[in-house]
């Protein structure tokens, strides 16, 4: 049985469910933080250590603005109302992305990195204005100032998730296959599941149930 250490999820669907219900976008990612808060408490049952979720993209600026609007203080709330919940269950908080927004979220979002910074129960890594090809790019950069060789120990080791194990699963609910700039070089040997689920229907079922088959499969890592 394979151990799962991390798992990442893109929640995908919710603009999708809320017009499917005959409400807006928005009400779509109202119910999507209920699904986050659900499987969050899923991990922590289930013992995962890392999970990542991807929140904002760095092409999901393109979105109108009121959308982006309202996914802000949606987090805005979330952290305010829960950082200190997420403590008490040890749970660390930190956001992978370039983390460049506002003054008031930039606050909360390092205050609630600092104040979860020593816990090990689970972490969680919330990508926010994340693009993959960006962060490879911004490693190689790195790399080049300290004077290091470019090798891919070095690349791992500059990466916002330096010092994360690689995803053993990559979840991606609403029916679509494609991964977004997401975690393109971590997810090399992940496994991938593709749910038909939209976002906010995705349960705790659904997700023990991936985790199971996780369980069950042969990983070869090139090897037979
Ligand atoms: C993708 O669905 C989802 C997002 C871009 C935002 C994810 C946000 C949440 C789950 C809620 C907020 C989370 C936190 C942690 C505050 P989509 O809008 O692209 O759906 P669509 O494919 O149906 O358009």
């Amino acid at each position: 049985m394979n151990p799962i250490r991390h798992v990442a999820i893109i929640m995908d669907g919710n603009g999708r469910w809320g017009i499917n219900k005959g409400k807006s976008r928005n009400f779509g990612h109202k119910q999507g933080l209920k699904t986050v808060e659900k499987i969050i408490k899923e991990s922590l049952k289930k013992r995962i250590r890392y999970l990542t979720l991807y929140a904002f993209s760095t092409e999901n600026w393109k979105r109108p603005k009121r959308e982006i609007k309202y996914l802000f203080s949606l987090l805005n709330n979330f952290l305010s109302n829960k950082i200190k919940e997420l403590d008490k269950e040890k749970i660390k908080f930190i956001v992978i992305g370039k983390k460049k927004f506002d003054k008031k979220l930039n606050k909360l979002l390092d205050y609630s990195e600092k104040l979860t910074s020593n816990n090990k129960r689970l972490q969680i890594n919330l990508a926010l204005n994340y693009g993959s090809k960006s962060e490879i790019m911004s490693a190689i950069k790195l790399i080049k100032k300290k004077k290091l060789l470019l090798n891919e120990k070095n690349i791992t080791n500059n990466l916002y998730t330096k010092n994360i194990p690689d995803p053993d699963i990559l979840i991606r609910t609403g029916n679509r296959k494609r991964l977004s700039n997401f975690l393109l070089w971590q997810l090399a040997y992940s496994e991938i599941f593709f749910e038909k689920k939209l976002w906010p229907d995705f349960n705790e079922n659904d997700y023990y149930k991936i985790l199971m088959s996780f369980k069950k499969t042969k990983r070869n890592f090139g090897k037979i």
